[in-house]
């Protein structure tokens, strides 16, 4: 099982925390970083790659961007930190990326892409790997980048099949990434609503021949949920509450270290939206928690709900 990037959460603290807690993770795809010229980068003030903070499993940088040069340059620096393998994010749909014509604001334009993974193989001997979408505005775009995609090695596509627009709307559309299925040469991982033991069973029963599963929002809902899956069985119900209060305390310790109290304020009322499904809170429960501002406040009445 893979852990999806998840911009602003899945960072190495999160991953190392996880890491010490679950087991079931192979590999992990970090949340994007941007590509630049070499005479402008600093990767070694990368935090999130830096290898002392990747000690555990096999971490993959993704990277974002447009600029097949620059793809050239940062991936090369990488290099020097000891990694191989780069993912390129053309799924990215957040407003202020798409209009730069980063992130899946380039699946239009597939001879674009095309370049970039063109110039990449050709000027590096990395393992390169695009993460997509099924287009920006429509599953024509997918369709063609995956064909342009097929006479290039690449190490993996990684699909969210839905569209950019959609944002997280609907649901995945299947019968689109079959299309892909059938079409791509190359090795495929699925990403997209893996909550549980029969969604990963049933993707798995229609599509037997993927690389990987990529799982995001369902880890965040359950941590546990690699391992779920791995045994295909829940785990026991008397263990799943103090799991989870281990795996909590050490990762509110070690955002604390990182984030200041007031900068890990926000990251865990965004990832208590998630927790909310592991201890079934009622929309009420949910808001009283998020409304509180005091850090300590907040942190008291989050034990108090993993307590139980
Ligand atoms: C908060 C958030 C941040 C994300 N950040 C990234 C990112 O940095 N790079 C990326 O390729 N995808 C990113 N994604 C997409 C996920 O990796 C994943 O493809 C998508 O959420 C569908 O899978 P899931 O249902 O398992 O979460 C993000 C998704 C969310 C919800």
């Amino acid at each position: 099982m893979w852990l999806a990037p998840l911009h602003g959460i899945t960072n190495y603290h999160f991953r190392n925390c996880l890491y010490r807690h679950v087991e079931g993770i192979d590999v992990a795809v970090t949340p994007f970083l941007p590509v630049g010229a070499a005479a402008q980068l600093n990767v070694r003030r990368w935090r999130d790659v830096a290898p002392e903070n990747n000690t555990t499993c096999e971490t993959i940088p993704q990277l974002i961007g447009n600029n097949p040069p620059h793809f050239v340059d940062t991936i090369r620096e990488l290099q020097k930190l000891g990694y191989n393998r780069f993912n390129w994010n053309i799924g990215c749909p957040a407003a202020q990326v798409v209009r730069k014509q980063r992130g899946c604001g380039i699946m239009p334009h597939p001879a674009w892409v095309e370049d970039v993974v063109k110039l990449v193989t050709e000027e590096t001997d990395c393992r390169f790997s695009v993460k997509m979408r099924l287009g920006l505005r429509n599953t024509d775009e997918g369709i063609e980048i995956v064909k342009r995609l097929n006479p290039y090695p690449l190490d993996f596509i990684a699909v969210h099949p839905r569209l950019g627009i959609q944002q997280y709307e609907g649901v995945p559309d299947l019968d689109t990434f079959q299309k892909i299925y059938d079409l791509s040469t190359n090795p495929l991982i699925y990403s997209g609503d893996i909550f549980d033991i029969p969604s990963y069973q049933q993707l798995l029963a229609r599509f037997p021949n993927l690389m990987a599963v990529m799982l995001g929002r369902g880890i965040l809902r359950n941590p546990f949920l690699a391992e779920e899956l791995r045994a295909g069985t829940p785990l026991p119900e008397e263990m799943r509450r103090q799991r989870f209060s281990d795996f909590y305390s050490d990762y509110v310790d070690m955002l604390r270290q990182v984030r200041g109290e007031q900068g890990s304020l926000s990251v865990l009322k965004e990832l208590w939206h998630y927790f909310a499904h592991f201890f079934c809170l009622t929309e009420p429960e949910l808001h009283s928690l998020l409304r509180l501002t005091d850090y300590s406040e907040f942190c008291g009445r989050a034990a108090e709900i993993v307590r139980g």
